[in-house]
């Protein structure tokens, strides 16, 4: 996958097709991680109930699943409800779940075709069991696939999780010495993958949410007014421009530090 991939799927002349062929391929983020925040505002401002916004919200999924499928990503993450949202009333969240077993209904075949592995990442003993269901078998079904890892983080915290890889540790019997930041990484839910390089956050919000605590450590962070349910391909295209344009030192000095000063 690549830009004749992308290009496919803009029409021609688009300030998309625009954005796509400012983006390097060789230095693709392998990981983009996204806080899909903003649809309670968005249904706000037409007067609409909250759970509209989360409707709407589906179409920016599927956009952004299939445009970084197509543009070759390694794993895509998807921040779709917290351990923190539990707190939310009933009604949303049994909406919320009710959309995400259409989502999976509708989309499982658009991720068969596409290649995606799905996973999903967080307490899911937490979920009703006929939601579980779903879920695992979406999981079951793309397991084969050999493209995109898509998470879905779900009833997800990343204090739960840096928590519940701590307890594993100790059921394994480690030993302190046997414990790095390799061993521990590989306790984690996304075990075995690359952190992200570029967080996004939608809706302007400039704060974590408890996401993805550990994998973030050196996230280039892009903040983005567009609410979730506005978000499109050129949203990311733009994201991962801006991503490019960074000097990631990691601590060290920077590689160019006159361009650094611009
Ligand atoms: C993001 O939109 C979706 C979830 C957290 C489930 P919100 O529902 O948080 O929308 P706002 O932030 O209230 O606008
Ligand atoms: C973060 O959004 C969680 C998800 C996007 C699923 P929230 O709307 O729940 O976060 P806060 O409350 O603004 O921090
Ligand atoms: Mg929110």
């Amino acid at each position: 996958m690549a830009l004749v991939d992308v290009l496919a799927a803009v029409p021609p002349g688009s300030a998309d097709e625009g954005l796509a062929r400012r983006i390097d391929f060789d230095r693709l983020p392998r990981h983009v991680a996204v806080i899909m925040d903003g649809n309670g505002r968005w249904a706000a401002a037409r007067h609409l109930p909250r759970v509209e916004g989360h409707r709407a919200g589906i179409e920016s999924v599927r956009d952004t699943v299939e445009t970084s499928a197509r543009l070759g990503l390694q794993v895509l993450t998807l921040y779709a409800f917290s351990v923190e949202n539990w707190k939310r009333p009933e009604t949303e969240v049994s909406a919320l779940m009710s959309l995400l077993r259409h989502y999976l209904r509708a989309e499982l075949k658009t991720l068969l075709k596409n290649n995606i592995r799905f996973h999903v990442i967080g307490q899911l003993d937490r979920l009703a069991p006929e939601v579980r269901e779903e879920l695992e078998a979406a999981v079951t079904r793309t397991a084969g696939n050999t493209g995109m890892h898509f998470n879905i983080a779900l009833s997800y915290g990343g204090r739960a999780e840096i928590v519940d890889a701590a307890r594993e540790a100790v059921r394994r019997g480690l030993t302190p010495a046997q414990i790095d930041e390799d061993t521990f990484g590989s306790l984690l839910y996304t075990a075995g993958q690359p952190d992200p390089d570029l967080l996004i956050r939608t809706s302007g919000e400039m704060r974590v949410s408890n996401f993805l605590l550990w994998q973030i450590a050196y996230a280039e962070i892009w903040v983005t007014e567009t609410l979730w349910p506005d978000f499109r391909a050129k949203h990311l295209l733009k994201g991962i421009t801006e991503y490019q344009k960074r000097d990631r030192r990691y601590g060290a000095v920077s590689s160019d530090p006159v361009g650094a000063l611009k």
